[in-house]
Formats: structure tokens, sequence, C-alpha cells
């Protein structure tokens, strides 16, 4: 009876999933003949579906779910907030949860970012940076300074401003016009560096490209310390010094896009410690609360804020939003940092990477596998047709690997990572910031028969 009920329940969630919720960056046809994936509940490195199948969660649910799953009590630090002041607004207004975020960050951040601007995501976050270059360079009598320049393949967000950032052709062509001022210079991709081009140059690129819009027109350039989209790019030695270099040279602000690569997951607080540079804007989301309570941060140097406090001419960052420093979101993200801390994960993030990254070097031997690269716990294998000539998959093809099997059958296997062609194919690997060991055998152990499966069929389709 309760297995009939529990049965009823699962066909009438598929259902209503099917008929009425739209699921983000979803072919929603493609469940037409297949049952959408329920996440009824979370617990450590582990998710569960509606059936109480197991998961290994090797995505920290989109890069988000730093502390694991299923921490009571962090999600109880946001219900005791919610007895307290269940919401107030931080315009105009202050709360303390707000407050003692903002302190907390600015003590974690490098350098003088000791200014704190809450948001409710990294879009939103993203928005904010690039407005806040805009009316930072236009008090500082230089209005003409409005551009941007971003990676290519990079992915900064969907809203307006932030899509002209992101450097993804198929997700920017639909909603052309964008806003005006997006630039976009190569990203590190190392692997597919032309021979005879030095590794030094993706950095002057940058420097080109201010010099060809000119100066006096540009705001801003915004990286990720590892770029995301398109596998797991980390810069080349001596690419951040440089680029900071060049911002100097130009009056241009560098905005660190660490929506994933904060909050430990390449082992420091924040990306640009792991490199080693000063940004003079970070913007962050996602690890930051570990996605218990949705939150965003732009955090802003004492330089850039400066403009904004001159008593004499007195200016406001005209730009907010309702729920930025939402004080249930504000406890829950001080809960998190608590944890993060009290347990010493980016240590263990440091200490482990090392034994995450050679099992994944170990799948070398599998014809398709092209390429490991990454930083932390935030690693991708780039698939191949060859792995002497590195050549890539068509479209076609890529597409009958990916979504025609690799997804579905790491799924079935019980891994949750991410099969993802918005650049070369490439599957990403981002666990809990907890995982170990034990987990990094169980993903070898699922990864490896599927990938070399994948290869067959791939050999046997050209042959
Ligand atoms: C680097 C980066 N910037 C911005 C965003 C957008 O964040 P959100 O989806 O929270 O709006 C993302 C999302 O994955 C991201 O990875």
């Amino acid at each position: 009876m309760a297995g009939e009920q529990a049965g009823t329940d699962r066909g009438s969630l598929q259902e209503l999933a099917r008929r009425h919720l739209w699921m983000h960056f979803t072919r929603l046809a493609a469940y037409d003949e297949r049952e959408i994936p329920i996440i009824v509940r979370g617990e450590g490195c582990y998710v569960y579906d509606e059936r109480g199948k197991r998961y290994l969660d090797g995505l920290s649910a989109l890069f988000c779910v730093n502390i694991g799953h299923g921490r009571a009590d962090i999600a109880q630090a946001g219900a005791d907030q919610a007895a307290e002041l269940g919401f107030f607004t931080n315009w105009s207004y202050a709360h303390p949860p707000a407050i003692e975020l903002a302190a907390r960050i600015a003590s974690l951040a490098p350098g003088d970012l000791n200014r704190v601007f809450f948001t409710s995501g990294g879009s939103e976050a993203v928005e904010s940076a690039l407005k806040l270059a805009r009316q930072y360079f236009e008090l500082s009598g230089k209005p003409g300074k409005h551009k941007l320049i971003a990676r290519e393949t990079a992915y900064h967000g969907t809203s307006m401003g932030a899509l002209s950032a992101t450097g993804i052709t198929g997700l920017r062509q639909p909603f052309e016009p964008l806003t005006p001022g997006g630039c976009h210079v190569p990203s590190t991709n190392t692997y597919r560096l032309a021979p005879g081009i030095p590794e030094s140059s993706l950095a002057e690129a940058v420097a080109h490209r201010i010099e060809f819009e000119g100066a006096d027109t540009v705001a801003a350039v915004i990286l990720e310390p590892v770029q995301n989209a398109g596998g797991c790019f980390t810069p080349p030695a001596g690419y951040f010094e440089r680029v900071r270099e060049i911002c100097d040279e130009h009056d241009v602000l560098l905005i660190s896009d660490e929506v994933i690569c904060a909050w430990g997951r390449l082992g420091e607080w924040f990306g640009a410690q792991r490199y080693g540079f000063q940004p003079d804007i970070i913007t962050t989301a996602k690890g930051m609360t570990s996605a218990y309570a949705p939150m965003g941060a732009m955090i802003v140097s004492d330089a850039v804020a400066e403009p904004f406090l001159d008593a004499g001419a007195p200016n406001s960052f005209t730009h907010g939003f309702t729920f930025g420093g939402h004080p249930i979101c504000a406890a829950v993200a001080l809960a998190n940092l608590d944890a993060l801390e009290r347990e010493g994960v980016l240590g263990h993030v440091r200490r482990n990477e090392s034994g995450f990254r050679a099992m994944l070097e170990s799948l070398r031997d599998i014809p398709i596998v092209g390429d490991v690269r990454g930083a932390g716990y935030f690693q991708a294998i780039e698939l191949v047709k060859d792995q002497d000539t590195r050549e890539s998959f068509s479209g076609a093809e890529s597409e009958a690997l990916l979504r025609g099997f690799l997804s579905e059958e790491l799924y079935r296997g019980g891994l949750i990572c991410r099969a993802d062609d918005r650049g070369d194919p490439v599957i990403q690997l981002s666990p809990p910031l907890i995982a170990g060991p034990e987990q990094f055998e169980e993903i070898e152990a699922i990864l490896r028969p599927v990938l070399t499966e994948g290869g067959e069929r791939m050999r046997r389709r050209r042959a």
C-alpha cells in the first residue's frame, strides 16, 4: 500500500513537472519520452532520487553545495534568523546579519576589498559590477569608459548586462541586440593554442584589445580565475600578474568573477588568492551559502568605493535589488563560513586535490580522453576523437556522444557530473569540498567503463 502510494506520488510528480515546471537551460522536449530526474534528498556527497536511488553529486549541485548536502545546522541558522527578523531590506537600512557577513567577507577577501554589496545570485553580482564600473568612471570624470572585456566561451550569467560579458555565441544570439560594450579576447585554452604561439600572448591579447577599442572607452576586464565554460581553463604562469599590469597601465578595473572559484573550490577563500593577484572587484555567489539560501555579492576595493563616499558630493550607487543582503541568507552564509572554517575544509581540499587529479589523470589511457585540467575541486576532462592529433568531435558527433550516451549513462551509473559542449566537449567534475579518496574511487569506477564504451561507440559510428 505504502509502495503504491509512493508510486502514485512519483507518477504525479513526473506529470506535474512535465506540465508545469520550466527547467532552466533544458530541452524540455527531451523528456517527452524519458523521466525527468527528480532529486528529493541529499546527505554529504550524495543525493537521492524519488525512487531512493543514490547518486554521487560530482557537481556539487552546479558548483554550489561546497559544505555538502544535508547540513541541518546551516539551514537552522536561517530558521533562527527568521524567528528574529525574517526580512528587512538593505535599501538605506542595515541589519546585523548583513553587517556581520560584510565584515567577515572583507576580512577574508584579498587586499583592500573591504566593501560588500549583496545580491541574490551570480548574474546580479556581475550585473552590479558592470554598472559599478561605469558609474565609478562617470564619477571619476571619465564617462567615456564604459566597455567591458571578457573572454571567449566564458559564462558570466544571463541578465542582459552579464550576457554582454558571456562569450558563448549560442547563449547570446537569441537575445541580440545585447547591452553595448561587450568585447572578447581568447580564453586561456592552452590545450588548443596554435603551435608556435606563446602562452604569454594570451595576456597580451587583453592589452591589444584595450588599445584597439581605445583605453578611454574601456571600464573593466572580467575574468574567472579558472574559466568554467570550455572546461576549467587554468591561467598560464604569469597571466594574472600581466593582466593586472595591463589594467593598471590603462586605468581599467579588473573584476575577478568568482561565482564558482571562491569559498574553497580552489582550496582558498578566493581564486585570486590561489593565483596571487589583486582584483578591484570580486563577484561571487553559489558556495558563499553552500546554496542553502540564494545569495551573491560584489566585493569592492576601497579605491573603487571611494567616489561613492565623498561627503562633499554625495553620490549613491544608483542600483539595488530588494532581496540583496536578505537576513536569512546572510545568517546561512555566516553559518556556512563558520562550518568551512571550523571543519578545516579548505585545508582538506588542498591536501586532497592531487589525489583527485591523479585519479582523473589515470583515465588518460582511454582513447577519447584528450586533456585533463583544472585546479582544486574543479576539474575537467576534454574528450577528443584522436589523442595524438587532438582532433575534436564534430557538432553532430559531440551531440551523439554527450547527449546521446554519456550524460544518461553516467547518471544511470550513479554519478552526477556535467557533460558540456559549449566549447569542445568536456566532462566536468566539481564535487562537494568534503569529498575524499573514497569518492574519487567511486567516480573512477563509474567514469572508466562509461568513457571506454563511449569511445567504442564513436569508433563504431565512424567505421
Ligand atoms: C563565473 C560565473 N559568473 C556568473 C554566473 C551566474 O550566476 P547565477 O546563475 O547565480 O546568476 C555563473 C553561474 O554559473 C558563473 O559560473
